[in-house]
């Protein structure tokens, strides 16, 4: 996974002095395909983490009603669709490679976010795959409306299974919640205090 020279870059060149405070360069956007990647799944992973969380509180009070049945369908829906854009976000991510931070940017800074980035990258590929094989374990993969999911293969059929399965699932999706609030207030901390541009690189317009 080796990084876009800055020349190279799919990305727009923005001036610092048109907004930003910390010197004159240029800094480089993600491709405006990742962008998009980005924001559609951070839409509906911050959907997919309080969906889960109310429809597993309700399943644990025996509350089994139209409401819990729609959670239940739109957490497997939004899941997979996660874990689907995160394959094409992983082909992207070793096709084109991250664009360069600006020098502005510490290298120690620089190390911590891009470890960071991967872990999330894991627990986004790690977290769907293991709901989906409770699914199957268990077995559940019945949608809505005659849509299922396809089985997950090599994956047998154990209620045992699916029960370990979706514990494993529970606990990787909260590590993931924690590692994206602090990604949330790293980003919203560039944007804000740091004014260094960073923000901008995967955002929009000017
Ligand atoms: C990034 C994607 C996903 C995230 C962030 C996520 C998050 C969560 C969370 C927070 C819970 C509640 C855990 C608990 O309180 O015990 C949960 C439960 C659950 N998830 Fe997911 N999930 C994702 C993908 C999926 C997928 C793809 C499926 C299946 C196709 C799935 C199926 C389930 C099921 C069936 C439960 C309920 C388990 C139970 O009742 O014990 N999830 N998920
Ligand atoms: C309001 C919410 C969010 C904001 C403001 C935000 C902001 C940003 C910014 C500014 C970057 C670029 C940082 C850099 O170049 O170092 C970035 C990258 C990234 N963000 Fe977010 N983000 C948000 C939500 C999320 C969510 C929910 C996830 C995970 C589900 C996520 C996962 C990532 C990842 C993995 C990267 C690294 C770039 C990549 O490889 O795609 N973000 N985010």
């Amino acid at each position: 996974m080796s990084e876009a020279p800055r020349e190279l870059d799919f990305g727009i060149k923005l001036d610092f002095m048109t907004g930003w405070s910390k010197g004159m360069q240029s800094i480089v956007r993600y491709a405006f395909g990742w962008r998009i990647l980005h924001w559609a799944v951070a839409a509906l992973v911050l959907t997919t983490i309080p969906i889960g969380l109310t429809m597993a509180s309700r399943a644990e009070a025996n509350i089994f009603d139209a409401v819990t049945n729609t959670f239940y369908a739109m957490h497997k829906a939004m899941g997979f669709t996660v874990l689907s854009l995160m394959i094409l976000r992983i082909l992207m991510k070793v096709r084109i490679g991250t664009p360069a931070y600006p020098a502005v940017m510490s290298r120690r800074l620089a190390i911590i976010a891009k470890s960071v980035h991967h872990l999330i990258y894991v627990l986004l590929l790690v977290t769907p795959l293991l709901g989906w094989a409770g699914v199957t374990a268990y077995p559940a993969l019945i949608i809505a409306g005659g849509i299922s999911l396809p089985p997950l293969p090599f994956v047998p059929q154990s209620e045992e299974l699916a029960a370990r399965l979706f514990a494993v699932h529970g606990i990787l999706a909260l590590t993931l919640g924690a590692l994206v609030i602090g990604h949330i207030g790293a980003a919203l901390r560039h944007l804000v205090i740091e004014k260094d541009g960073i923000f901008q690189r995967m955002w929009f317009g000017k």
